[in-house]
């Protein structure tokens, strides 16, 4: 059989030349598929876009699956007010999470993060008591206090593969906190998911969609190398 009549690698080739040159935003349902962040460079982002300007709560949970053993951004939403509004990086520590909520920064240790293995995790955030909580696997950390008070305003640049700069809203990433590797299940809800609704998605049993972000009809921009793929999982 000629390969150009392979609808499979047809559909694929399409795909990939659609978001290596593509800019503009697509709403898609990427239920089934992942994100693949094939290389190392400071040029590649999905940058998520959302009409929401105020939250005074938020739930962030995705699935990564990487061997970087340094730091590297898993989750990256600028404010128009500081790069680091609510901000998910895995430190070079192997068992260690950075949190950033509103310029406030908390260190997340004893998680017990495992390379070359899909990793579940989720972030809650609340403005009235200020308490972030990171989940790992089904595991909760200690509770800790970022900022409160004030919710999250202004207008959101939401990017996966890169942390936002201090100096330039929306660019001027820097390789060495850039993701490799994939993502997938990215929601964002602009309030605390209960103790049994995370535990449902790290199960990935029923958990209810995203409000802000929802991976099921997501508004998004990718720039450079990033692929959409199908997501992988055991044959059966
Ligand atoms: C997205 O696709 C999945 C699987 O095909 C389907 O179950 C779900 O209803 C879709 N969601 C939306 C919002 O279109």
């Amino acid at each position: 059989m000629p390969l150009s009549t392979d609808p499979y690698s047809m559909t694929k080739m399409v795909l990939l030349l659609l978001l290596v040159t593509s800019c503009a935003a697509i709403t898609q349902n990427l239920s089934g598929k992942m994100f693949t962040f094939p290389q190392q460079t400071s040029t590649t982002e999905v940058r998520f876009t959302t009409q929401r300007q105020d939250m005074r709560a938020v739930t962030v949970c995705l699935r990564s699956f990487t061997d970087l053993k340094r730091e590297h951004s898993l989750f990256s939403l600028a404010l128009p007010t500081g790069a680091n509004g609510f901000l998910i990086i895995k430190s070079a520590q192997s068992d260690a999470f950075d949190i950033w909520v509103r310029e406030q920064h908390v260190k997340i240790e004893a998680q017990d993060f495992k390379l070359n293995m899909w990793q579940s995790i989720c972030a809650t955030w609340d403005a009235s008591s200020g308490l972030i909580q990171l989940w790992l696997n089904g595991k909760p950390s200690s509770k800790k206090y970022t900022s409160s008070g004030h919710s999250i305003n202004g207008p959101m640049i939401i990017v996966l593969g890169q942390v936002n700069s201090q100096d330039s809203y929306g660019g001027g990433f820097d390789t060495k906190q850039s993701f490799v590797g994939m993502m997938e299940d990215v929601h964002m809800w602009d309030y605390t998911l209960s103790p049994c609704e995370i535990q449902g998605y790290m199960d990935e049993h029923y958990y209810p969609e995203g409000n802000v972000l929802n991976w099921n009809s997501v508004e998004f921009q990718s720039v450079g190398r990033v692929l959409i793929e199908e997501k992988l999982r055991a044959c059966n």
